[in-house]
């Protein structure tokens, strides 16, 4: 297995805020790691566009991470992780983690009656990345899934604790009602902004998200190759690279990873069919 250098920070990327709920995890049991994260904020929401889309900017945000020299990078996006992956990891040569196998793995834990709800942007859902993943860890999961579109553009507004949020949540998890499902996966690295509501309307669900299991599945990944920074008391802190600014990712992002953010950079991608190449 190769080495990979200690000192090296872990590259992140999303397409907006939701990938920090990742960090904020990482940073939990690794807050000595250094992070680069990418947000994508001028493509957002990726679960709207073609796949052929979440590719193209999903390995612009890739290959914009592995010019800051990363030795770990976490595609901390669903619907990057379920369009884009099998590529990626094709195309980069350090370890490579999504969020849709830790997210499958604490939900398979969990679930008593095998019988699991997943939410998710429409790509992702469409995709069935969930619905194959639940099934090859167990043929006897019954997978219910509901693509939530409109949940994302309204956590970016900041619009968490919004009645219309309320409506929308109330009209989309209605479908899970007469399906007996006894666990609902967020698969949307958004979604855990508005867990409280979810849990709320579903008081007698198991609410999963693959943060914290993406955060276990690094540590381990970095612990097998010798080269995770043993907690020494310093923050290693985070880098944020954005492609476009808005005001409430400041206010949002600083809520999620508090004081951890050193710098936040406006960054410019070039697209072209062929290459992808960056300037800042
Ligand atoms: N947070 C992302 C996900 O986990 C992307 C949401 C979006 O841009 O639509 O799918």
């Amino acid at each position: 297995m190769k080495a990979i250098h200690i000192n090296k920070p872990i590259g992140v990327f999303d397409s907006g805020i939701g990938g920090l709920t990742v960090v904020a995890a990482i940073k939990r049991i690794l807050p000595s790691e250094k992070i680069i994260y990418f947000g994508d904020l001028l493509h957002l929401p990726y679960g709207s566009k073609s796949s052929k889309a979440v590719l193209d900017f999903s390995r612009a945000a890739v290959s914009f991470l592995i010019r800051q020299d990363i030795k770990l990078l976490v595609i901390a996006c669903n619907t990057a992780t379920s369009i884009a992956m099998p590529q990626i990891k094709d195309e980069v040569d350090i370890p490579v983690i999504g969020v849709i196998s830790p997210g499958v793995l604490a939900a398979c834990k969990i679930s008593k009656n095998r019988r699991i709800g997943v939410i998710g942007t429409t790509r992702t859902i469409e995709s069935d990345a969930y619905k194959r993943a639940l099934t090859e860890s167990d043929k006897g999961i019954s997978v219910f899934q509901k693509a939530t579109p409109l949940l994302v553009p309204l956590i970016e507004e900041g619009w968490i604790e919004h009645p219309v949020m309320q409506l929308v949540l109330t009209e989309y998890l209605n479908f899970f009602h007469e399906t007996e499902i006894d666990t609902i996966v967020l698969g949307c690295t958004h979604y855990p902004l508005i867990r409280e509501a979810i849990q709320k309307m579903l008081p007698s669900l198991n609410v999963v998200d693959s943060a914290e299991t993406t955060a276990v599945l690094v540590k381990e990944t970095l612990k097998n190759r010798g080269s995770f920074e043993e907690d020494t008391n310093e923050t290693g802190g985070c880098s944020i690279y954005l492609t476009d600014f808005t005001e409430n990712f400041r206010i949002m992002g600083e809520r999620i990873i508090g004081k951890e953010i050193d710098t936040t950079k406006l960054i410019k991608l070039n697209y072209s069919e062929t290459s992808i190449k960056y300037s800042t």
